[in-house]
This record gives C-alpha cells, structure tokens and sequence, in this order.
C-alpha cells in the first residue's frame, strides 16, 4: 500500500498528506531541538556527570549518575538531533555526552546495560563509523553476558527482587525490559563473528516468549526462576498494578524487543509474538481513543488486586503513560515493515495517531517549560510511589526515534 493512503486511513476523517506530515515531523523535531538546546544550558551549571532524567515538584530537572538505567537517553536524543539536522553542533554535543558513559562498558550489576550504551553509544556508531565506539559496544555486551546463565536461559535483571507480597525475596528476577538490551548483544555478534552472544540473546528470547507471555499476548512485568534447575518460582509485578494486570511500558518493551529480535533473526515466531502483543495492546477496550494508554492496562479492574505493599494501593487515578505510547509508536513504525498489508496498515494508522496526540497541547510541553523535556505525562513507577505523571527522559527519545522513523518511511 503507498503512503499516501496510509496516511488518510490513519487520519480516519482528517485527510493527512505526506507534505502535510513532513511538516509535522520538522515541527516536532524542531521543537525537541529547542527544548533540547535549552536542557543542554540547565547542564551547564550542574555536576558534568549528571543525566536528565525527570523534574521535581517545582519543575526543576532531577537527574541520575550514570549507573542507573536512562543516561543513554540524552546523550541518544542529541544523536536524533544530529541526525535530523546534520549540524555539527549537536555531534559535539552527542559526543561529549556519549563518552562520559564509557566506564560503563565494564559494568556488571544490572541488566539495563543495552539501554544505557546502545542508545548512546549505538546511534554514535551508527552516524559517525567511529571504530573506537564499536569496540566500546563490544566490550559492553561482553559485561552484559556475564549475567546469562544457560540453566535459566536467561540474563539476569536485578541482583534481587523483594515481592510486594511481603518480605519475600527473588535472586534470579527477569523483567520483560531486558529484550532490549539484546540489541547490544545482536550487534556484538554480527561485528564479531562470535555467535555466543547471538546464542545468548536468542535463549532469553526464547525463554521471554515461553514464560513472560500470557497465552492471549498480554505479559507479566517479572518473571523468578530457580538458579538450580531453571524453574519460574514466581511470575509477579514490580510496577505495575497487579501480578496478574498488564503493565503498560512492559507490554510497549515487548512489542519493541521482539519486534527487534525478529529483524536481527528472521525467525517467525518472534514475529509472531510481536504481532501478538501490539495486537493485544491496539485492540484493547482499555486503550482510550488518542491511543496514549493507562499506566496500566487493568488499573482498577475487578478481578486485579496490587500487592499489599505496593503503593498501586493508595493511587485511584487512572494515569496516562505517554513514554509507552512513544516507545510503542516508534516499534509500530518498525513492525509494520514485516507484516502483511492489511496489518501494516493497522499498525502505521496507529502509530501515526500515537505521534499526533503526543504533539499535541495534552502531552507535548509548552516551550521552555517542563524542564526542557518534551513531553509530558509519563509515570515511572507507581507501586514505588515514584515519578508520577511527570517527563521523563526516555519518553523524549523514543519519541523522537518515531519521528525520525516516520520520516524515513515517507521518504
Ligand atoms: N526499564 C525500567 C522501566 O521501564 O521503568
């Protein structure tokens, strides 16, 4: 099907042209760069080795080390930048944030190190051929498969998990956001010829599909295996609403991971799973009409009880979580390149009207407001009472990683 008439389905009565949507996307990309120019000088006056991630209650940006999960985001959104002007400004930039994050290539005590160097690291490769990044990822994905183990065919997530049961620990925890570190190990692989990385990365997809997927698509967030024999002890929440609910950004990591692992592998029942789960999400009675979904999927429903320590308990309102719209707009953008017509249709409408309600005045910042980030309404986790309905920095990326997809896909 041409673009073109993709773009009017996705409008339903709004005829959009690709002329039409090439402005919006230089509109949205030149707004994040404004908002990122601004966010750059807020950089200035802080500790060099501090990372946007949120803002506080005064609006003020909140940052982390580089040890948590997000530093690769920003410095991966100036790599956007950069790609969407070709202005050597924003490389410098891009640069100089991607290499604050070089320790990192040694890093060892979570799961989270594919976000954090392949955002970074991996759009700097990418746009410059700079053979001292690649070595850096490769280096990277080496510290990464330290925590595979073959009994449980998984990559380790966190050293523990503590249920919101009670008092109960998990020493072997995968949560359904480690497919997208095995981007980093793809990428290993095929720089390397060493297939061991690829083998790593397939075992835990495999393992995800078998475990961490319900039957009808949707997922659970954690899944606790026995180190002894690779049995699942427990399959629970960390934050989302429910053992049993759907965690939003869980389901958009799925959606993306798979939709990744089956580009790296061809192999069609990740393509399958992929399918499944943003089927799951796009037709789901829950999902309101401007396709931003609820924080989570079952938020309140009967049948849907949060652990007793988790404060998911304390919190009635029904948050939107724009950083899963982002993300899952941009996989959609993706997945609708391995699919027949009439899916692909489906899937581009909807990430088409994904990135017209995130620009819109309910989640796109005023200018200069929000602590420079670009969206707003995103919710980090609510179970630890933390990050609700704020900006937050990976929401921004994948934002406008979809951008950058979209215009792509008109070109
Ligand atoms: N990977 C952590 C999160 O999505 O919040």
């Amino acid at each position: 099907m041409k673009p073109l008439l993709y773009l009017i389905l996705a409008a339903g009565l709004t005829a959009y042209t690709a002329g039409g949507e090439m402005d919006f996307i230089s509109t949205n990309a030149g707004f994040a760069q404004q908002q990122l120019r601004h966010m750059l000088k807020d950089t200035e006056s802080r500790d060099s080795l501090a990372f946007p991630r949120t803002i506080n209650k005064e609006g003020k940006m909140i940052t982390t080390s580089m040890y948590d999960w997000t530093p690769g985001f920003f410095p991966g959104s100036l790599w956007y930048a950069y790609e969407q002007t070709k202005d050597p400004v924003w490389q410098q930039e891009a640069v100089k944030w991607t290499e604050k994050l070089e320790p990192l290539k040694d890093f060892t005590q979570h799961h989270d190190l594919g976000f954090m160097m392949y955002c970074s690291y991996g759009n700097a490769y990418r746009l410059t051929g700079n053979k001292a990044y690649r070595d850096i990822l490769i280096q990277g994905a080496r510290s990464l498969s330290t925590r595979f183990s073959p009994v449980t065919r998984s990559i380790k997530s966190w050293n523990a998990f503590k249920s919101w049961h009670g008092q109960q620990m998990y020493y072997y925890p995968v949560i359904i956001d480690n497919l997208m570190n095995l981007e980093l190990l793809f990428f290993a692989s095929r720089e390397t010829g060493d297939t061991s990385f690829r083998h790593i990365a397939v075992s835990h997809a495999e393992a995800a599909m078998q475990h961490q997927i319900r039957p009808d698509y949707s997922s659970y967030h954690v899944v606790c295996y026995d180190t002894t024999n690779g049995q699942v002890l427990a399959r629970e929440t960390a934050q989302g609403f429910a053992d049993n609910s759907t965690w939003s950004r869980g389901q958009a990591w799925g959606i993306y991971g798979f939709t990744m692992i089956y580009r790296e592998t061809e192999d069609p029942r990740f393509l399958k799973t992929a399918a499944g789960m943003a089927d799951w999400f796009l037709d789901n009675k829950n999902l309101p009409a401007d396709k931003v979904p609820y924080w989570d999927f079952n938020a309140e429903e009967a049948g849907f009880k949060p652990g007793i320590r988790s404060n998911a308990n304390n919190i009635k309102t029904k948050y939107r979580d724009v950083s899963a719209a982002a993300i899952v707009a941009s996989a959609l953008f993706e997945l609708s390149r391995y699919v027949d017509n009439s899916k692909a249709a489906k899937y581009r409408q909807a990430a088409i009207t994904m990135l017209h309600s995130l620009a819109g005045a309910a989640y796109r910042a005023p200018a200069e407001k929000n602590g420079n980030f670009i969206l707003m309404h995103s919710v980090g986790s609510i179970p630890h009472n933390a990050e609700i309905d704020v900006p937050l920095v990976y929401a921004d990326y994948y934002f406008m990683e979809a951008l950058q997809r979209y215009k792509a896909s008109l070109n």
